[in-house]
């Protein structure tokens, strides 16, 4: 069986989904690997390394016409479409509801598509599970770009010339993106506080040492899926009443609060931003979902009195060495349960749980 793998069209793309190391386990399990030229340019990783490990290098258009397995991150474009041959497996990160279209091609070709975003966040699908895997490291390293933005010391440092303070970060949303957000700053030396809609994340939030800071709720906010709800209008206007008075003293700010399938809640208003002091940093991971912050646009920095506001798309691909080698370990995992090792060959288990939640079989409308 043939895996093939191109370089992704999207400039912000530079993520790679096949890493040296899936590689070597592909190919000592009998597959062949195929790869676009200059694969893994973006992530320190070149051909020669490749071909070492037994990849073979070829053209986009070798590529789709003979691999049985296609790996890509985002959908594949109209052109590649067509090339990609009748009956393979497809297996990435697709939002099918954001690419109908698309979807609704492939499926005419038979092609068989898993979408990984769509794991359940269940112990089984840990190994799996792309969408931890990378908001981990969107946490960082929205904070190493805030700090980078940010034209004063993190640290609290008592010099013979005097003491530079430390500075203070509020993290919005204490997720898996904003928890790493938090160990983050408090291994740079900030002081850490966060919010979240979950009281269960009152407990994460506090063993990373972070203070956590809530707006009481007469309801509960999660889900049964461990999510976050959407808030009504009182339990909103308590969480601004609380973030007008938090925020205003803070030094940076990381926004990472989600809701699926919905778009991002709007937290920090312009009044919260322009109370900032002159040389404060917002980071919004949020920003391709709409974004949690005023002033946010994607793949800018904004200047709002002297207050920045990152708004840097895929965030992970920023760091697309680490996130590559996650990512490409995350899809190994999963093709681990679609492939019979002793047989060779597919076996797609429909009753699986996890195969049931990413396996688009059917038309989207
Ligand atoms: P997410 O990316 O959907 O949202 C990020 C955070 O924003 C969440 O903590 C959410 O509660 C918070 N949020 C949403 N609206 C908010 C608002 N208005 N104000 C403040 N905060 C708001 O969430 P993520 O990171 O995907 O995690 C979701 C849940 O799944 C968490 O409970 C996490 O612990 C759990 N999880 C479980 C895994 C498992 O395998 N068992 C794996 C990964 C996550």
């Amino acid at each position: 069986m043939i895996i093939g793998s191109v370089v992704d069209g999207d400039i912000n793309e530079k993520r790679i989904p096949i890493s040296p190391e899936t590689i070597k386990k592909f190919i000592a399990n009998g597959f062949s690997v195929q790869l676009e030229k200059d694969f893994g340019k973006y992530s320190n990783i070149y051909d020669e390394e490749l071909q070492k490990l037994g990849a073979k290098i070829l053209n986009k258009d070798e590529i789709y016409k003979s691999s049985d397995i296609v790996i890509k991150i985002n959908c594949p474009s109209e052109s590649e479409i067509s090339l990609i041959k009748d009956g393979a497996v497809l297996i990435g990160s697709f939002f099918p509801h954001l690419n109908k279209d698309k979807i609704n091609k492939l499926l005419k070709k038979n092609i068989k598509i898993f979408s990984l975003e769509l794991l359940p966040r269940i112990t089984r699908a840990q190994s799996m599970d792309i969408l931890s895997s990378q908001a981990n490291l969107a946490g960082y390293k929205a904070v190493i770009d805030s700090v980078y933005e940010f034209n004063r010391a993190v640290p609290m440092m008592m010099t013979a010339a005097g003491t530079v303070t430390p500075a203070k970060f509020f993290i919005i949303g204490a997720g898996v993106a904003g928890l790493q957000a938090i160990a983050t700053a408090k291994r740079l030396g900030g002081v850490v506080s966060a919010t979240d809609v979950r009281l269960a994340s009152k407990e994460q939030v506090e063993s990373l040492g972070g203070k956590f800071v809530f707006a009481e709720s007469s309801k509960n906010l999660e889900t049964s899926g461990g999510y976050a709800k959407e808030l009504d209008a009182e339990d909103k206007s308590k969480q601004e009443d609380l973030l007008k008075n938090t925020i205003k003293n803070q030094d940076i700010v990381i926004c990472t609060a989600l809701i699926p399938g919905k778009r991002a809640p709007r937290i920090v208003t312009e009044e919260m931003v322009k109370s900032m002091k002159s040389g404060s940093v917002i980071c919004d991971l949020a920003v391709e979902q709409g974004g949690n912050s005023a002033f946010s646009e994607p793949g800018k920095i904004a200047v709002v009195n002297g207050v920045k506001i990152i708004g840097y798309k895929n965030v992970p691909s920023r760091i697309s060495e680490s996130a590559s080698i996650l990512l490409a370990k995350n899809i190994l995992n999963f093709l681990e349960i679609i492939y019979d090792k002793t047989q060779k060959k597919l076996k797609i288990d429909e009753n699986d749980e996890i195969i049931k939640a990413v396996y688009i079989n059917k038309e989207i409308n």
